[in-house]
């Protein structure tokens, strides 16, 4: 086995497979690819074939035919579709290594959710070890947050990590490269984007389809309500629930963050949670640490602000949230420091 003497191979990579987006870290290389965690599969005479993954498929969300179904396979932080989800690991390794053998069966560390059952992290590692790996390891998404953030996590100091992604919230308190408390919220920025598409429903009886409500979100979400109360007016297209046709309303900042409240409310009480648990010499520690803020989630307007203030602790967001797991996730694999962190079973 050429690996036995080549210890580290050069296709060695890291995969956070996110329930948004899934993004891939090749040894050496650093990120190689970011891509939404969506499968598009079409149907024909009842046999089911993967039309599309990633990018392409999150284009024909919301758009697609009888036939082609879009598909995250991820979606609220479990494994909703192994099969969907084991083609769609296969895919994107297949992408990074493009048309090339995989000579030398690389070594692929895949991280998990804190919360995910042994029957959720068997079925990752099946998938990747069925798309060509020789070695899989599993690493705690909290804790590869947390390297990722630069936060110390190999020093016997206390510090929180807050993961928001699409389908969930990480929390966890983190010292000496061990979980000292972790919980995992079912809220994150995909229940952000369902809130501003039932707001819109019940206030202007317009409906909006989720990447709508996602780009509403992205673009003018706030977790403060704007100082005037109203902020920026925004106009979004829809169907009229009433009469079925297309129409224009004005919505404005304030009644946007309004709609957001609910599932940031649930956030802020995680944290709360997380915060409640914690042995006090930790909780001291976190009193100077603060909380770090990583996942896409991070990059919500005013997010740090408003969980400062609910928590009186200082909040701060990872310099690149969306990629923060993914690179502490390669960290892990690159550096002997961390390796320890990395799970066999
Ligand atoms: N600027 C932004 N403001 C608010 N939410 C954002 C922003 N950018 C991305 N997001 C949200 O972050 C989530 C994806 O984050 P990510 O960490 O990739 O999730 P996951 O790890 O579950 O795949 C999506 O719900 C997306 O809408
Ligand atoms: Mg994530």
């Amino acid at each position: 086995m050429l690996n036995k003497f080549f210890r580290f191979s050069s296709q060695d990579m890291a995969i956070d497979l996110g329930t948004a987006n899934t993004v891939v870290y090749v040894r050496g290389q650093g990120i190689v690819l970011n891509e939404p965690s969506v499968v598009a599969i079409e149907t024909v005479n009842g046999i089911k074939k993967v039309k599309a993954v990633g990018d392409d498929a999150k284009m024909m969300m919301g758009k697609t035919p009888d036939s082609i179904e879009a598909i995250r396979p991820l979606r609220d932080g479990v494994i909703a579709d192994i099969d969907v989800a084991e083609q769609m690991i296969k895919h994107f390794i297949h992408k990074v290594h493009g048309q090339r053998r995989m000579f030398s069966y690389p070594e692929i560390v895949i991280c998990v959710p804190s919360g995910s059952t042994s029957v959720e992290r068997r079925a990752i590692r099946d998938a990747a070890s069925n798309a060509g790996a020789s070695q899989v390891f599993l690493i705690e998404e909290p804790m590869a947050a947390a390297i990722g953030a630069d936060m110390p996590v190999t020093e016997p100091i206390g510090s929180m990590v807050v993961d928001i992604g699409g389908g969930t919230t990480e929390v966890a308190v983190l010292s000496l490269r061990g979980l000292a408390y972790t919980t995992s919220v079912r809220t994150g920025g995909d229940k952000m984007d369902e809130a501003i598409v039932s707001y819109v429903r019940r206030h202007h009886n317009l409906l909006i389809g989720e990447s709508t409500a996602e780009r509403i979100k992205k673009d003018f979400g706030t977790a403060q309500p704007p100082a005037d109360g109203v902020g920026h007016t925004l106009h979004i297209k829809g169907r009229d629930l009433v009469n079925g046709v297309p129409k224009e309303i004005s919505i404005n900042q304030g009644q946007i963050a309004e709609a957001l409240s609910e599932p940031i409310g649930t956030i802020v009480e995680g944290v709360r949670i997380a915060l409640e648990n914690t042995a006090p010499e930790l909780a001291a520690d976190i009193v100077d640490q603060g909380i770090v803020l990583t996942g896409g989630g991070a990059l919500m307007h005013g997010l740090d602000e408003h969980m400062r203030d609910e928590t009186g602790l200082p909040v701060t967001v990872a310099e690149d949230p969306l990629t923060c797991v993914a690179v502490g996730t390669g960290r892990a694999m690159e550096d002997p420091i961390f390796r320890g962190v990395l799970l066999t079973a």
